[in-house]
């Protein structure tokens, strides 16, 4: 299986022109995955929700999810892209997977980071898994990195490919996914942008460095801090099949949920207050 990452620049506002890039970017190569940057068609820094909402757009009638559909079924590829989506009076900082026939499903960003919660409603339905035929995926957006419970689910519940259509301003993410992709076994596309959204004296600067992470943690590919680039990627699913770390090992079978703080909060209390277990 062939997959790639996207990274493009991106003109706030431009939805037509940040569009039509990164059409072209994936009607120029070849893979059977590809992803894209976290709010590829709008730009990330909204002035306020109301401008948030100006530019998002009704999944799947949009225009940007008909031009991405339009794509997948000339190159017969799957592709995850990131969007602001207008659902009734409600917003959300979305990606969507479209294929060759169309518009299959929407994740909605479960964790917001930092003005994003002025400007979008957090996700409000749980991490899942779709099933491509070629692979299972998961997606996930951005900040949902930091938090470790983000990958872990979607593996957990089978994910071969972990799609990560991110906007990172901070410059810990690329490194960290290769502790995620260790932790879980599993592959992970980073799909950053670059450049900078400059609004009304404001400036975000965007980190690039999109990666492809492989289980064990190898990194297959990083693009560049500045350029726009799609790398594409050959991989084998079996090396994400395997979760056993040793023959005495294995990832997933080894946790023991019952010791976890979250799942036995009572008992780490005695613990810490030197009570004796019943
Ligand atoms: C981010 O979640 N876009 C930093």
């Amino acid at each position: 299986m062939r997959i790639a990452f996207v990274q493009t620049n991106v003109r706030f506002g431009e939805v037509e022109t940040n569009v039509r890039k990164a059409a072209d970017r994936i009607l120029g190569s070849n893979a059977d995955l590809f992803v894209l940057p976290e709010l590829f068609n709008t730009g990330y820094y909204f002035l306020d929700r109301s401008e948030a909402e100006g530019l998002a757009e009704e999944i799947p009638s949009g225009e940007t999810c008909r031009v991405l559909a339009k794509v997948a079924k000339e190159k017969s590829c799957f592709i995850v892209a990131g969007l602001a989506e207008k659902a009734g009076n409600r917003l959300f900082n979305s990606s969507v997977l479209i294929g060759p026939e169309g518009y299959s499903t929407t994740y909605r960003k479960i964790h917001l980071f930092d003005e994003e919660k002025l400007w979008f409603d957090p996700g409000d339905t749980p991490f899942f898994v779709i099933d491509i035929g070629m692979c299972k995926i998961g997606m996930m957006i951005c900040f949902d990195w930091i938090f470790p419970e983000s990958m872990r689910s979607l593996a957990l519940q089978g994910a071969d490919v972990i799609c990560h259509s991110a906007n990172l301003v901070l410059p810990y993410c690329q490194d960290a996914m290769v502790t995620r992709c260790l932790e879980n076994n599993v592959f992970a596309i980073t799909a950053n942008r670059i450049g900078s959204d400059v609004r009304d004296g404001g400036k975000l600067d965007f980190t690039g460095k999109s990666q492809i992470t492989a289980p064990g943690g190898k990194i297959l590919a990083r693009g560049s801090l500045d350029s726009e680039q799609v790398r594409v990627v050959d991989i084998n699913l079996s090396a994400a099949r395997d979760k056993c770390i040793n023959s005495r090992n294995h990832l997933f079978n080894d946790r023991r949920p019952e010791m976890y703080f979250y799942n036995n909060f009572s008992l780490l209390n005695r613990k810490a207050n030197k009570i004796p277990p019943d």
